[in-house]
């Protein structure tokens, strides 16, 4: 996992970090380190829902610099590419198997008009992104660059059309462009361009916040439109098209319609009761859920760095208002469809905080602390424990914009401490969730209680256990015995990310502020105590 470029593992463990993983658990009677005791339990033959690896997708919007210096750079930058698409970035992202990415938005692709993005590049016209501080759209990235994106970084398309600006017509054109094979006229002008085969699109959003920037429509109005989105705009792949119009395709492309947003919450009951009585001339497959994690001064407003633990506390326990909010719309979904066949597509989530100083406040540029790290790790955790109904999910954004993957500025990248999660998870894409129990003790800053310690457990596809265990206290170290059944490890090794702050971020001076650290662990009669250092994520393998 770790070789090459993007290799992470530290070769001096900062001992302030990790000293919880140096000592016996009975070393910390009289040694001066609060830890708290935590234990857990897991039944390593219990059978559990896989983890699709699409909950670790990224999401692509024209917005600031996430296509253009973020991805794209053109053929003719100094900066090393492959037909103008950043090699750097392309390794970083590589690594971390990014399942699918949507693209061209949020709110952008209520404006995008996929004509404007084909054919030769000083041919495009220019248009202004009204979504995102008025700037000039070159057109350079459309297309053609989007899906030569993804397949160098070996990932799938989830496209968000416009429903809002656009036309049926207009999405359903776009589809047979980049879907058909043959000898149509649109198949050919795709050739022309220059891609000779249909490309497939694994997802396909039918709108975007319908209710917000995407329309401002009531659910009534809006699933009205969606039926005929969802009728009409055909994936013509010869892998992926229905036989014919009466009988869905073996491996269709997955339609998801628009859900809740916070304020904005009926369009669940009402499409999904749209869903229910749904034939055999139409039908989606998924249902979109959008929550950002905020602090207490809301949105842009909270900042990205040096803050103290007032705002690290009121960030993990918004974290956990997104599970409350998760819960009650699959409750909704649970009752028009109990056998989990429309999937919970959490497309855009992440933290949204004040822009970094000296920026347009519209390009949504902002700092990723150790504390983004922890948010990240907790979101993916509860998106494990709803594996069965969550399987899809797209942090926002990819690079430069909210709580990205990657910083770039001109030539120079960074990875985040939200990058090194996504790392740090990539044996869980796949694997089997198991069940865990485990005492999750308690972590109070003032008047905010949170559980100390969130874990999950899974097993991989070849067979191995992994752990991911965050310790959300910012002071104590949590002492983990493992409990598990059908298992006796006598080793658990991985890597742990934490930091001397909770504000604590990579910046280009000093890029490795938060990186994994490796660890190992012996076990003693097969069991393992794992000590977690304060603040901090850890994934470990048993062997
Ligand atoms: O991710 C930024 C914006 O947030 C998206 O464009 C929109 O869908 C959401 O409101």
């Amino acid at each position: 996992m770790r070789r090459g470029r993007f290799t992470r593992i530290r070769k001096i463990l900062p001992i302030t970090a990790l000293i919880g993983f140096l000592l016996p658990i009975d070393c910390w009677a009289g040694s001066g380190i609060d830890a708290s005791e935590i234990k857990l339990h897991i039944d390593s033959q219990a059978s559990g829902p896989t983890i699709n690896s699409n909950i670790f997708g990224q999401f692509v919007e024209h917005l600031g610099a996430n296509v253009y210096g973020g991805i794209w750079v053109g053929p003719d930058s100094p900066i090393p590419n492959v037909r103008g698409i950043r090699s750097d970035v392309v390794a970083a992202l590589k690594h971390i198997k990014v399942p699918n990415v949507r693209w061209p938005g949020g709110c952008y692709a209520e404006e995008y008009h996929w004509r404007k993005g084909i054919g030769a590049t000083d041919q495009r016209p220019e248009t202004i992104n009204i979504a995102w501080g008025n700037v000039v759209e070159t057109n350079a990235f459309g297309t053609h660059e989007f899906f030569d994106f993804i397949d160098q970084i070996g990932s799938e398309a989830f496209l968000n059309i416009n429903v809002g600006s656009g036309t049926v017509q207009e999405a359903t054109e776009w589809l047979e462009y980049i879907t058909g094979s043959g000898s149509t006229t649109l198949a050919r002008e795709r050739k022309a361009n220059g891609h000779a085969e249909p490309w497939k699109v694994q997802f396909l959003g039918i709108g975007n916040e319908s209710w917000a920037c995407g329309g401002a429509m009531s659910a009534e109005t809006y699933i009205a439109l969606m039926k005929r989105y969802a009728m009409f705009v055909r994936n013509l792949h010869p892998e992926q098209m229905a036989p014919n119009r009466f009988v869905s395709s073996k491996s269709p492309m997955i339609r998801i319609a628009v859900g809740p947003g916070e304020g904005f919450e009926d369009y669940t009951e009402e499409v999904m009761k749209a869903w229910k009585t749904h034939d055999n001339r139409w039908n989606i497959e998924g249902l979109s859920l959008h929550r950002y994690t905020m602090g207490p001064r809301g949105a842009m407003r909270d900042p990205g760095t040096d803050f103290g633990e007032a705002d690290y506390a009121a960030f993990i326990e918004n974290t956990y208002a997104m599970e409350a909010f998760i819960d009650k719309h699959i409750a909704i979904m649970d009752k028009y469809d109990p056998q989990n066949e429309v999937l919970l597509a959490v497309d855009e989530w992440g933290t949204w905080l004040q822009p970094m100083a000296d920026t347009n406040m519209l390009f949504l540029k902002q700092q990723n602390s150790l504390r983004d790290a922890v948010v990240a790790a907790i979101h993916l955790n509860m998106f494990v424990r709803k594996a069965n109904r969550i399987r899809l999910a797209n942090i926002a954004q990819l690079a430069n914009v909210l709580q990205a993957m990657i910083l770039t500025e001109d030539e120079k990248m960074l990875l985040t401490p939200t990058y090194h999660i996504f790392e740090m998870y990539v044996p869980f894409q796949n694997a089997q969730a198991l069940p865990v129990t485990l005492e999750q003790g308690q972590y109070q800053f003032e008047n905010i209680m949170l559980p100390q310690v969130d874990g999950i457990a899974a097993k991989s596809k070849d067979g191995h256990l992994y752990l991911a265990l965050t310790n959300i206290d910012a002071h104590r170290v949590a002492a983990v015995s493992t409990n598990i059944d059908g298992f006796k490890p006598s080793l658990a090794t991985g890597h742990v990310l934490t930091a001397p702050g909770v504000d604590t971020v990579n910046t280009f001076e000093n890029p490795d502020a938060v990186v994994p650290v490796a660890v190992t662990v012996p076990a003693e009669s097969g069991k393992l105590i794992l000590h977690l250092p304060p603040r901090s994520v850890t994934v470990v393998r048993m062997q």
